[in-house]
């Protein structure tokens, strides 16, 4: 569906009028980007002549000339359907994460707290779904400096690269998505982890054939992808390691983790409808 967007530049402090005269003619989103000479609005409208009554009225108030610099210019733009949830997107809370979309201004984060910037391009991981949040709140239990990481199903890298921000080294990250592996590069650069971050579309029977062991193994996939992966996802843990898996639906999760023979449940975290299921080797005496 075609639409046009208003993109307004603009001091900073300018935004917050701004965006509400926008706000006013019923965008369907409004995003601000930081820019080194101030900010830049960009607002969504579906209707093209709405926009342009929008950038009037900006410029009314901002007492910048129609057309000439520093007014609101209304622009058609091209929505092929796969792009159109960015205007949705938000910064969403995931303990110790804040996910920061790269196209929106990255907030103050508390003390302790990462900022994630992510772009999934167009892989899964934009840190919208609670299976993405559920664990990357595990990975801030589990991993610290020099953790060893494997990521099955990185998507867009987020939990990757939340790893490596997290201190972990090295991260592998493998996908069956020819997409994921540039993806999750750009993601592991944007955060400055890209030295500790290698994605790939090694298969995952590979790596556990290479005998590559990892102290955490993340892996937020379908149920039914963590019941053909089950033998290797086990193989790929490290003796004291823990495996985490996600995807799971919160009444049936049991299904796919009772294939992972030879380990136990630790702990089960739920938001949703979803969960995360955190798993370790059984101690000997009780295989
Ligand atoms: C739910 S997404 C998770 C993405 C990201 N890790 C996250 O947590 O947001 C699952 C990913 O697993 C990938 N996948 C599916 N089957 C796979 C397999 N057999 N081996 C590796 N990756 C697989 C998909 O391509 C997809 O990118």
């Amino acid at each position: 569906m075609p639409w046009t967007r208003v993109v307004v530049a603009l001091h900073a402090d300018q935004a917050e009028l701004v965006a509400d005269r926008l706000w006013a003619f019923g965008p369907a989103a409004i995003e601000e980007q930081a820019t080194a000479e101030g900010t830049v609005l960009l607002a969504g409208f579906a209707e093209a002549s709405v926009a342009a009554a929008a950038a009037v009225a900006v410029d009314a108030l901002t007492g910048a000339v129609p057309g000439g610099p520093g007014s609101a210019r209304a622009v058609p733009v091209d929505d092929d359907g796969l792009d159109g949830w960015r205007a949705w997107a938000r910064v969403e809370p995931a303990p110790p994460f804040l996910v920061v979309p790269t196209w929106l201004a990255a907030p103050a984060p508390a003390p302790g707290v990462h900022l994630l910037h992510i772009d999934p391009g167009r892989t899964f991981g934009s840190g919208s779904h609670p299976t993405t949040r559920l664990v990357l709140g595990r990975l801030g239990a589990l991993v610290a400096a020099g953790t060893t990481v494997l990521d099955v199903g990185c998507g867009s890298g987020v939990l990757a690269v939340g790893a490596a921000l997290l201190g972990a080294d090295p991260v592998e990250a493998i996908d069956v998505d020819e997409g994921s592996p540039a993806a999750t590069a750009a993601n592991a650069d944007r955060n400055g982890v890209a030295d500790r971050v290698h994605a790939s579309t090694e298969e995952l029977a590979t790596v556990a054939a290479s005998g590559r062991r990892y102290d955490v193994v993340a892996a937020n996939l379908l149920a039914p992808v963590v019941v053909a992966l089950a033998d290797d996802l086990v193989r790929v843990v490290a003796e004291d390691g823990a495996l985490v898996v996600s995807g799971l639906l919160e009444d049936r999760w049991a299904e796919a983790t009772d294939r992972l023979v030879g380990l136990e449940v630790v702990d089960v975290a739920a938001a949703e409808g979803w969960v995360a299921v955190t798993l370790r080797r059984r101690a000997p005496s009780r295989r």
